[in-house]
């Protein structure tokens, strides 16, 4: 049986972190107090103008590769999930690819279910090892969202940030990725989404994130539980046997509710939004280098990663680390 282990994990934040009160003194119509008490969100990172996803993902594999024990050239594999790609094309898995000097053919392609693209990139990597077809896999989520959000509406730029994180999945005959578990919903596209797009030469229709807040925060709890029992299950186990829950950083009240939902102690949740925000498709990967180089995270635990964003997607992974 081969199975798809967690050789190494990194990530990489731009620049200085933000605070709320920074974005107050920027001329956004809020407080400090607002976005605390209603999303736990204290700080964000946002790139300079010149950094792209691909830049904050190189940035990330290189510090997962380094803790994987292995070189950019043992990578067979280079998944990215991210929203806010460098280009229209080629895919910001493909620049990567570049940046990192792999020269040996290994496929790259981006993959695209906002703040469950991790957990689609992660599930789908899982699938080409266990096929045996490939052996050193780069699993990416890097987002630069500071570059679609609507400066102007406040219910929605206090909430994002930018960053990248990356793991480095192997074959190996220990496990390894337990379950997995992908859902997606299409009928609630418009809840959360950035309806615009190129038009000869053209942005048409609207570049900016829209969002019906409550609307997400419902479905998120909604799926968020649901799908964590549903791959721990498939995994043939219980939910106390799970030692983190690692769910998508959207907000702390989301992160609370699903917890509750599914009986855990918020000690045993990995939360970072308050110092990054919701960092979209990085966000997992992210909170999971965090906890691991911080040490909470060891060998041999069991990690429930889960997500949830536009399309409506879903989704998680049951993760022997
Ligand atoms: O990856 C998934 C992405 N998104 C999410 O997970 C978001 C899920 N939703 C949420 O987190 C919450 O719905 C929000 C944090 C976005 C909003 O919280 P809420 O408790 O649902 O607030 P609300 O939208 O009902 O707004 C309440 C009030 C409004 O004022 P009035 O109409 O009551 O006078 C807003 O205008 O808060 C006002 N408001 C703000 N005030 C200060 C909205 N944004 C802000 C702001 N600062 N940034």
């Amino acid at each position: 049986m081969i199975y798809a282990r967690v050789a190494g994990t990194g990530s990489y934040l731009p620049g200085a972190p933000v605070s709320n009160n920074d974005l107050v003194a920027r001329g956004i119509d809020t407080s400090d107090e607002w976005i605390a008490e209603r999303t736990g969100i204290r700080t964000r990172h946002l790139a300079p103008e010149d950094v792209t996803s691909s830049q904050l993902a190189y940035e990330a594999s290189v510090r997962a590769i380094e803790a994987a024990g292995c070189t950019p050239a043992d990578i067979d594999l280079i998944i990215v999930a991210t929203s806010t790609p460098d280009y229209v094309f080629p895919s910001t898995a493909t620049l990567l690819q570049a940046k990192l000097g792999i020269t040996n053919g290994a496929p790259a392609f981006d993959v695209q279910a906002v703040c469950t693209g991790f957990a689609y990139a992660l599930s789908t990597a899982e699938k080409f090892i266990r096929s045996g077809s490939h052996t050193r896999a780069l699993v990416v989520g890097a987002e630069v969202f500071s570059r679609i959000l609507d400066w102007n509406d406040r219910g929605t730029c206090v909430l994002f940030g930018d960053g990248a994180g990356a793991v480095v999945l192997e074959a190996s005959d220990a496990p390894g990725i337990l379950a997995t578990a992908l859902h997606a919903d299409g009928s609630h596209n418009k809840i959360l989404c950035v309806p615009g797009q190129v038009n000869r030469g053209q942005v048409t229709g609207d570049p900016f994130l829209r969002m019906d807040g409550q609307a997400v925060f419902k479905f998120a709890v909604k799926v968020l539980g649901e799908v964590a029992r549903e791959v721990t299950e498939i995994a043939g186990l219980a939910l106390e046997d799970v030692d983190w829950l690692i769910p998508h950083q959207a907000n702390v009240r989301i992160l609370q509710a699903t917890a509750k939902r599914l009986g855990l102690s918020m000690d045993k949740v990995i939360s970072t939004v308050g110092q990054h925000g919701n960092t979209s498709a990085a966000s997992i990967p992210l909170a999971l280098d965090l906890a691991v180089r911080d040490g909470r995270i060891q060998r041999g635990q069991r990690l429930l990663l889960e997500g949830v964003g536009g399309g409506f997607t879903w989704g998680a992974a049951l993760v022997q680390f």
